[in-house]
């Protein structure tokens, strides 16, 4: 059993995973538009990972017996004049979301709850990762440098060779 504030604070984090995804899908829409088809590929892994963190957390709430109560997603609203930019935004956002998941691991102690304490840890350690692949692509930009040409062409090509590394059949048991 979870408490109903850790409750309620896995379910904000759900809706935050699902803006998450959201936001990626967006920026994908975009590159896509721009023909950029690598680049809207990597964002595409991106939204799914990100509905794998949110439906990850939705499977805990039952595990515990709780309650998943689902709550509007925010439509993202920037329009981004470079994928500089797009990139820029993403390790801004995983911040906020690396902030928010240390805010639950504080709750869990408080809340004297070991169980969503050592749940929250793979999303401790995911947060590391997600903020790493967003820096690393924001230095190759920058070797880059303009977003054009031969270079360009080759970064889209990189960008286009992620793998979904997560289930997206949300209807069988998440694994880790
Ligand atoms: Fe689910 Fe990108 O953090």
């Amino acid at each position: 059993m979870i408490s109903k504030k850790m409750e309620e604070a896995l379910n904000l984090q759900i809706n935050k995973e699902m803006y998450s995804a959201y936001l990626y899908l967006a920026m994908s829409a975009q590159c896509t538009e721009m023909v950029l088809d690598g680049v809207a590929k990597w964002f595409m892994v991106q939204y799914h990972e990100e509905m794998f963190h949110a439906m990850k957390i939705y499977n805990y709430i039952h595990d515990q017996g709780g309650t998943v109560k689902l709550q509007a997603i925010e439509a993202p609203k920037e329009k981004f004049s470079s994928v500089k930019g797009m990139f820029e935004k993403t390790l801004e956002h995983e911040k906020t979301v690396t902030a928010s998941i240390k805010s639950l691991v504080d709750l869990a102690k408080k809340e004297d709850d070991p169980a969503t304490e050592i749940f929250l840890q793979w999303y401790v350690t995911e947060q590391v990762e997600e903020e790493k692949n967003a820096m690393d692509i924001l230095q190759k930009l920058q070797m880059l440098g303009k977003e054009e040409g031969p270079g360009m062409f080759q970064f889209d090509a990189a960008l286009g060779s992620r793998k979904l590394s997560v289930p997206s059949d949300f209807s069988e048991k998440l694994a880790d």
